[in-house]
């Protein structure tokens, strides 16, 4: 019988990171198989037998390896953003923009993915500020949480709290009001054309869409604003009562920004 998700090493760091490898798995529940490389069994004919999926730690880092291809960690697509920010003759990032963030800014991001938002975020916030990052899969949260600790953010970055679970637990354990911004963007409802490694993310991801209380307690938390992000052509925005900001008109993108809540400071309920 095979299991959904397991642990193992690259044949090569077979020996040197097996105790590591084998802390992470039971760090994060899941059963660490080492093979016998000596067989020539490639990894590739283990998958669908023993497991659907492996998390490979290989000495780059780990590697999500599954029957369609592979998905590891890389600040590549948040670098050309960070280039980008601050630099004359370029359009402001939208994210920055509509969070008005500042150095010193405290941020939350409640769909972390593979992190370039909050790589944006930390960079523009930078050493003075706060970036909490929540991921609800684990294979994306493992591939972001050790990943970005390889790969720490850009120079003068804040760094990047890492959090397994949903927006809504880590925004309920918040005071009210003690951060400056929480943003989303959750999988849109109407997938758009994309990379392999976006599709591989996409079968990875949680999507449960947005909802009205999770809405809420960011509203609660935030103190600046709360800004989502979504599809053009999805049906989030209507659900959730929000309007769209006329910002990109011919990207596939729509975002909308909603003001804190103006209720008693504490933490959130349940
Ligand atoms: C579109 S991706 C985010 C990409 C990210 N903004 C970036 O710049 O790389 C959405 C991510 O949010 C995660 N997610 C969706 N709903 C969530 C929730 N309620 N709590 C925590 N993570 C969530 C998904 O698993 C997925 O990894």
């Amino acid at each position: 019988m095979t299991v959904p998700l397991a642990v193992t090493v690259t044949a090569k760091q077979r020996g040197r990171q097996t105790p590591a490898a084998k802390a992470k798995a039971e760090e994060w529940g899941l059963p660490f198989c080492s093979f016998d490389r000596a067989d020539g069994i490639p990894l590739s004919e283990r998958i669908g037998t023993v497991a659907d999926a492996f998390l490979v730690l290989g000495g780059d880092g780990w590697t999500l390896h599954d029957a369609s291809g592979s998905l590891y960690f890389s600040p590549g697509t948040a670098a050309l953003r960070v280039r980008r920010i601050g630099k004359p003759n370029q359009d402001e990032d939208v994210l920055v923009r509509l969070c008005e963030l500042q150095p010193g800014d405290s941020v939350l991001d409640g769909t972390l993915g593979l992190g370039s938002d909050a790589l944006i975020c930390a960079k523009v916030v930078g050493p003075k500020g706060r970036v909490i990052g929540v991921e609800a899969s684990l294979p994306l949260f493992v591939l972001a949480s050790e990943g970005l600790k390889r790969d720490p953010p850009f120079p003068d970055s804040a760094a990047i709290d890492v959090r397994r679970g949903t927006a809504l637990e880590v925004l309920r354990s918040l005071e009210s009001h003690s951060l400056d911004c929480v943003i989303f963007d959750p999988m849109f409802d109407l997938p758009k054309a994309s990379t392999p490694s976006f599709d591989m993310l996409r079968r990875y991801a949680s999507h449960e869409p947005l909802d009205e209380v999770t809405l809420a307690e960011a509203r609660r938390v935030a103190k600046r604003w709360v800004v989502v992000k979504s599809g053009r052509y999805g049906k989030e925005f209507d659900r959730l009562g929000l309007t769209p900001l006329n910002l990109t008109r011919f990207k596939p993108l729509v975002w909308a920004r909603v003001p804190p809540s103006p209720c008693a400071a504490g933490r959130g309920s349940g």
